[in-house]
């Protein structure tokens, strides 16, 4: 058996069922090419028969990314089969088409009404259907660890008959627990004759807090896939997180007898942070691998350790996930050393954007003591998901009080002279949004807003995230300026922008075609 362990990510369909985490195409893609710089083996683009905009973003992923497989979600019903098959054709070869059914006597009994030969027959023909249309089909018994093991296995063995050649476990409500979940997959592999044809899966939420463990676990007994997301963002409480996976392999090879992934370790901490934008979830600074304190080390004792001798209190270094702690940003930077430090924090651009970010780290060095790699990633970010800017903002005012008034300029993109409006608030960031609300003559609802400092310092940066609902429905918009205020009437018209864009689209998409 081979040591490789496949990365299947789920950012885009379990990561993305995560409340209020949604993404639309752009963004989805976005996160593809993100995933395919990091090498994930598998992309679980998403559930193409849930909606229409779940099948164009499957599609444009099947059709754009080269590099890893592409999979697509689909109930063990034709119709889901036939769609996600639609789906996931321009990936060629490289498609595969994930067909899952509950297997737990709970699902059948409450949720399916079926009994345990009728989810077998249905199954192998989901299987079936799957394998008329592409080579690579994987099938999960949904609540696999709950269901019944003897079942388990007879289901496991059916569905390898039938042409599967993955077979994921999941543990759907992250029930499980170590040592029994590594239990489950030993004894599959010991029960289930044709095992070795099939690359045997596993898919842990996190419910108890032990989707990583789970799934480690797993892998010791002979799992070869582990299906993850990025930041562990997912259904409740979310799954498996792929940076703490991929290191913890990478980190503790002794106790992990060697197994390896094919993920390029660099990529990781930009790929948390691109999710962590596109989807507003922000990611908690604790957060093993990713989080702001990381790397962080606040006690002098440890500070002193680790001048000494990184290893005194570093397991990891900072590079290898594409972070670094140097101070090296500033005003007499030129463009070749950014697009430098740029390409070793894992970014590609081209040689115009650098030239933009330049400008832009130059600007923030005159405003600010001390340039952080967070701060040239708030840079970096904001400017590479722009929606086209409708509303941008030119000048905001304001003053404090008994009544708290902003002023605010607005440039609209299709008008020559800015529009200038000034209006009370509840306190100084209610003024500012409602002063934009009457210049732009759209009213939004604020449903949720978070404030984060993504750098240090008195002069740090602060990155604003809120959800603003526009007639009913809900965007997300970022902003971020060493003023809160400022960052927050940035956000709100990034949300404005973004709400402009998706309406123009969808406008765009009803208009019949001749
Ligand atoms: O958690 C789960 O069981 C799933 C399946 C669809 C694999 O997400
Ligand atoms: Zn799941």
């Amino acid at each position: 058996m081979s040591n490789q362990v496949l990365i299947f990510d789920t950012t885009l369909r379990d990561g993305e069922q995560c409340p209020g985490a949604s993404m639309n195409t752009r963004e989805k893609l976005e996160v593809a090419r993100q995933l395919a710089r990091l090498k994930v083996d598998i992309i679980e683009a998403g559930f193409p028969i849930a909606s229409d905009g779940d099948f164009e973003a499957v599609k444009a992923i099947a059709t754009e990314i080269h590099g890893p497989r592409i999979a697509g979600l689909a109930r063990c019903v034709d119709k889901d089969i036939d769609r996600a098959a639609e789906a996931v054709k321009p990936a060629g070869d490289r498609a595969r088409i994930h067909v899952f059914l509950a297997t737990s006597a709970i699902h059948r009994q409450f949720k399916l009404k079926m009994a345990q030969d009728e989810i077998i027959r249905r199954a192998v023909a989901g299987v079936q259907r799957a394998r008329s249309y592409v080579a690579d089909v994987e099938f999960s018994p949904e609540d696999a660890s709950r269901t019944e093991p003897e079942f388990l296995a007879q289901v496991t063995e059916a569905v390898i008959a039938a042409g599967a050649k993955t077979v994921n476990i999941p543990d759907t409500v992250g029930y499980a627990v170590p040592h029994e979940f590594s239990a489950l997959i030993k004894y599959l592999m010991e029960h289930v004759p044709n095992i070795g044809e099939a690359v045997i899966s596993v898919h842990c939420h996190n419910d108890l807090g032990l989707a990583v463990a789970n799934s480690l676990a797993a892998v010791v007994n002979g799992a070869r896939q582990v299906e993850c997301t990025i930041n562990g963002i997912g259904e409740r409480a979310g799954n498996a997180s792929l940076e703490e996976i991929v290191m913890a392999l990478k980190t503790r090879k002794d106790a992990f007898a060697g197994f390896t992934t094919g993920i390029e370790t660099k990529q990781i901490y930009p790929a948390s942070r691109l999710v962590s934008h596109l989807t507003g979830m922000l990611v908690q600074r604790n957060k093993a691998i990713v989080g702001d304190n990381a790397f962080a080390h606040e006690a002098g004792i440890h500070q002193h350790g680790v001048i000494a001798h990184r290893e005194t209190y570093e397991i990891m270094r900072a590079e290898d996930v594409g972070r670094s702690s140097e101070l090296t940003w500033g005003k007499h930077m030129g463009h070749h050393a950014v697009g430098k430090k740029l390409a070793e924090m894992g970014y590609q651009l081209r040689d115009d954007e650098i030239k933009i970010i330049t400008e832009k780290i130059k600007a923030l060095a005159d405003k600010k003591k001390s340039v952080y790699d967070e701060d040239v990633r708030a840079i970096v970010e904001g400017g590479f998901t722009e929606v086209p800017q409708v509303w941008k903002l030119d000048y905001l005012s304001v003053m404090t009080g008994a009544i708290p008034t902003a002023s605010v300029r607005l440039i609209n993109a299709g008008k020559r002279e800015p529009v200038a409006d000034a209006g009370t608030g509840d306190g100084p960031i209610d003024a500012a949004l409602k002063t934009i609300d009457r210049i732009t003559g759209i009213k939004g609802r604020l449903a949720d807003y978070n404030v984060a400092s993504v750098t240090s310092g008195k002069d740090a940066i602060g990155e604003v995230s809120i959800r603003v609902e526009f007639g009913g429905r809900c965007v997300t918009g970022k902003g971020s300026s060493t003023d809160i205020i400022e960052a927050s009437a940035l956000a709100y018209l990034n949300a404005l922008n973004r709400h402009l864009d998706e309406q123009a689209r969808r406008s765009a998409a009803e208009k019949p075609t001749l």
